[in-house]
């Protein structure tokens, strides 16, 4: 079995892993990554195959810091105003990419722009100060499935495991990072995440719109089919159908399902997001002919939370 605790002497070897051109699986405080060295082409390969993800869908590569991220792409006053605000956090940047940034075209898929972020948890961190490298790391799940946000799920999902699956116990705040991208215009939203769009616009000070499909800079990975488990969604329920599992939220989840978790009974939207994709396999494990899903309010995260869902729930 490849899972391993994350202790010092596992992420050492896991960065010589890295080092040597294979993958390697760890935890960020979003999801688990399935990473890879960014400037080793073959090794990046490895990452699409086990995901079975399309070539033309871009990944993010991780960094310690700004300074690290500063070698690899172009900040202009709005991206470094981002970066000191949200980093180490949950914000990933897809700004214009260095020419000499030595990352392999197969990582940004051959654009020209490049998804940086410096993720807030400790593995992740003591990974990259070991290996020395800018990793590239898509969420660990099969290409159009749930992200994982356990050890335990990435073992479960991929077609070629990797050398080494760190395990850093539950991605404390369970839903992939917000992507915004920042290329010279007017900053667009290309993934609703982990930082509610408020914030962004408070540090902004303007409005941030999300970007629709056919604007000058998209994100290729809204455009898949995503976030799927094999049980239909069935959303904004108040009440459980015969046979239906029950996915609540608050504190008054209707009786009758054949299982029910509820996200959070106080109604709180952090907790609700951090249990999200656990709960999701877990009722899709149930056998029950649907999930009922009750509606979430889509203030701060909730609206990241009904993203996720309404994904969930158009995606067979
Ligand atoms: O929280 C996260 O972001 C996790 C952890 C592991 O860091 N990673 C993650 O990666 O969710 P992934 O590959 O599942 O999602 C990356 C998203 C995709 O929607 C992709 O299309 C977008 O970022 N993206 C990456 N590079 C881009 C680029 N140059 N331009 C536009 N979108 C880009
Ligand atoms: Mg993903």
């Amino acid at each position: 079995m490849p899972v391993v605790h994350a202790t010092e002497e596992a992420i050492a070897k896991a960065a010589q892993a890295l080092a040597r051109g294979e993958t390697v699986a760890f935890p960020t405080e979003t999801v688990y990554g399935l990473g890879a060295n960014a400037c080793d082409a073959h090794a990046v390969a490895k990452v699409f195959a086990a995901k079975a993800r399309p070539r033309f869908n871009p990944l993010i590569v991780h960094v310690p810091d700004l300074t690290a991220a500063e070698t690899y792409a172009e900040f202009d006053a709005t991206a470094c105003k981002l970066a000191e605000a949200f980093w180490p956090g949950p914000l990933s940047l897809v700004l214009p990419k260095r020419p000499d940034s030595g990352i392999a075209d197969l990582v940004t898929a051959g654009l020209d722009t490049i998804a940086l972020r410096a993720p807030d948890h400790p593995v992740a961190q003591a990974l990259l100060a070991e290996a020395k490298l800018p990793i590239a790391a898509p969420s660990a799940n099969r290409s159009g499935r749930i992200s994982p946000t356990m050890a335990s799920h990435v073992e479960a999902e991929l077609d070629d495991i990797p050398a080494m699956i760190l395990d850093g116990g539950p991605c404390p705040l369970g839903i992939e990072s917000t992507v915004v991208g920042v290329t010279g215009d007017a900053p667009v939203l290309l993934r609703l995440g982990a930082v509610p769009r408020e914030a962004i616009e408070a540090v902004l000070g303007q409005a941030l719109p999300l970007a629709n499909e056919d604007a000058a800079i998209a994100s290729p990975g809204q455009l898949e089919r995503h976030y799927a488990p094999n049980t239909p969604l069935r959303l904004g329920a108040t009440d459980v159908h015969t046979g239906e599992a029950l996915l609540a939220f608050g504190p008054n989840a209707p009786q009758g399902a054949v299982a029910s978790i509820n996200l959070s009974a106080s109604g709180d939207l952090e907790e609700a997001a951090a249990s999200l994709f656990a709960s999701l396999r877990q009722l899709d494990d149930t056998g029950a002919k649907a999930i009922a899903v009750m509606p979430i309010p889509t203030n701060g995260l909730g609206e990241a939370i009904n993203d996720r869902l309404r994904r969930a729930a158009k995606a067979r």
